[in-house]
Parts: structure tokens; C-alpha cells; sequence
């Protein structure tokens, strides 16, 4: 059913990016070998590739989603577990409040599966968007910085992490049968090495730092500036997002995975009608905090960087 396919010119490195893990229900069971597996691939820096794991809705919600898709509601919908507010839809009161209640739903379902394969990550998590996607990627035009169909690993320039993962979770709802494509790129400290360098020469971030002066809601460390800069530099490099060795994965309709979106250089070139769950995990509560881009960054740079 899952097709994994390596790209023609991908390296055998980018290729073992991916690892298929046997889990059926968002609350488990997760027998220890599984969850085994999923720590020490996620902190690797591998795709978890759940296949079996289908976020699965009623005819009624499955209508409701159809029904955006008709009425041109093409913006992703986001939704915040904390407040319990959803936004980015033109629908009326009782489609969104419908809506928030189906994003509610995935939100949990994504934590119980989190703090199910990773216990000890529990102490350390923290909730952040929901979102669902229904446009196609595909065809969509968007400046260089927003497209996330280059290879980049994620940074929020409103957010800083102040050195916390970025763990996101997926799902294909895909009603067509089609697919959500996406591209794996290389290991996050040979990816870090590539630009390290034009990081190093113009101060990471800076001019991001000023044009975004005012809507930074806390401090912006070194780590949150190369974080940025690093995201901005690859997506802007041509060269690189042209010859870059990539895994082309293809995640089915009814299929799920999960991945350390700043540590995973990933770009998603087709599909539509995703859910997403967004979490910031503290890396003191990762199995092997070394792997962490802060540590990684660090050792890289030669100093400390929050
Ligand atoms: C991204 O995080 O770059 C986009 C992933 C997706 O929407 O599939
Ligand atoms: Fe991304």
C-alpha cells in the first residue's frame, strides 16, 4: 500500500531516512521494541513512517471537509489546543466551531501518540498549532522564504525556540487516493556544514531581526538566528535545491509520520488535505540530548549559542 522510493540520484545516507514503524492506533498499544525504534530513529533524524495509522472520520466530517474545499476555503486552518480557538477560515460560526472540534480531536490523538512512543519526551513537550491543510501544493506560487516545496528545516521567525526541538506529526486525508510527496534531504550536520560558512560571514538572521523588529515575541538567541539563517540559505540556493541528494517519499491517503522538521531537511512537492500537529520539545528530555541542532550547531560554531 506505503510506496518508499529512493530518488534516482539519492545518496545511500539520505535514502536510510525513512523507517516504517507498525503502529495502528493513536493510543497504542506501543510495544517496547516499537518504541525502541521510534526514539532512536526520530533522534537519528529519520521519517516515522506509520502506515497503518489513519486518522479516521465520519461521513459527516469528511463532508464538512469536502464542503471547504468547494467553497474555495483554501487556507490552511490552524487551530490552538491551548486556547481552543480555530482560525484561517471564512466558513461561519457553526463550521468552524465543527472544525475546532475535529482539529481538537486530531490535537490529542498526535499527543497520545507522542507521549505513547516516547514517554519521557511527556515532561518535556509542549503543545503548538494544529493545522489543516487543504490546498494543493503542487501549483501554488509563493515567495522563496514561504515555499516549502525547497528543502529547508523549520524556524519560526515569531517563535524562538530558545533551543527547543520543532516535532511535528502528519496525516494524508486525502479523500482522491493521491498521495502527500515530499523530499528528505541530507543529515542536519552535514546540511549545517554546507552554510555554515555564508552564516558565519553576514550575522545570521539580521536582516530578518530587522524587518521583523516589533513582532518577535521574546528574545531571539544565536541558536533561533542561525536556525533562521540556515532556512533562508538553503531555500535561496538554487544550486543547492537543484543538485541536493534527496529521498522522494510518497505518504498514502490514510497513512501518518512523524519528524524533527528542524532537524530534517524536507520540502513537500504535491498533495493536498493534511492534518498537522505541531509540538516544541525541551531537548533535556530527548534520549540523546548531543543530537539535538542546538548541540550540533554549538560543537559547529565552536561556542555557546544561548
Ligand atoms: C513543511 O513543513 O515544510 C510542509 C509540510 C507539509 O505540508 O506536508
Ligand atoms: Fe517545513
Amino acid at each position: 500500500m506505503s510506496k518508499v522510493s529512493a530518488h534516482p540520484d539519492g545518496s545511500p545516507l539520505a535514502a536510510s531516512a525513512v523507517d516504517t514503524i507498525a503502529v495502528a492506533d493513536w493510543n497504542g498499544p506501543f510495544p517496547a521494541a516499537v518504541r525502541e525504534r521510534a526514539i532512536a530513529g526520530l533522534e537519528a533524524g529519520h521519517v516515522l513512517f506509520m502506515p497503518q495509522l489513519d486518522f479516521a472520520m465520519g461521513d459527516a466530517e469528511q463532508q464538512l471537509l469536502a464542503g471547504l474545499a468547494a467553497d474555495g476555503g483554501r487556507k490552511n486552518i490552524s487551530y490552538d489546543p491551548v486556547s481552543g480557538r480555530a482560525k484561517g477560515t471564512a466558513a461561519d460560526g457553526t463550521t468552524t466551531a465543527r472544525l475546532a472540534t475535529l482539529l481538537e480531536e486530531y490535537s490529542l490523538g498526535a499527543r497520545a501518540l507522542v507521549t505513547g512512543l516516547m514517554p519521557r519526551y511527556a515532561a518535556g513537550l509542549a503543545f503548538g498549532r494544529t493545522s489543516y491543510r487543504p490546498e494543493e501544493i503542487a501549483g501554488r506560487s509563493q515567495s522563496w522564504r514561504k515555499d516549502d516545496r525547497r528543502l529547508h528545516v523549520d524556524a519560526f521567525p515569531s517563535r524562538p525556540s530558545q533551543g527547543r526541538r520543532i516535532l511535528r506529526v502528519f496525516s494524508n486525508v486525502n479523500a482522491e487516493g493521491e498521495p502527500r510527496r515530499w523530499r528528505i534531504g541530507e543529515p542536519f550536520e552535514a546540511h549545517a556544514g554546507r552554510f555554515l560558512q555564508q552564516l558565519r560571514a553576514s550575522p545570521p538572521g539580521a536582516a530578518t531581526l530587522l524587518s521583523l523588529a516589533g513582532i518577535t515575541r521574546g528574545r531571539r538567541s544565536p541558536y533561533d538566528q542561525f536556525m533562521l539563517g540556515l532556512h533562508d540559505a538553503s531555500k535561496r540556493d538554487t544550486a543547492y535545491q537543484r543538485d541536493a541528494a534527496a529521498t522522494l517519499i510518497d505518504f498514502p491517503p490514510r497513512s501518518s509520520w512523524m519528524v524533527f522538521t528542524d532537524q530534517v531537511p524536507h520540502s513537500a512537492i504535491a498533495g493536498r488535505a493534511a492534518f498537522e500537529q505541531t509540538f516544541s520539545l525541551d531537548p533535556a528530555a530527548m534520549a540523546e540530548p548531543a543530537r539535538a541542532p542546538l548541540r550540533v550547531l554549538e560543537r559547529l560554531a565552536g561556542r555557546p549559542l544561548l
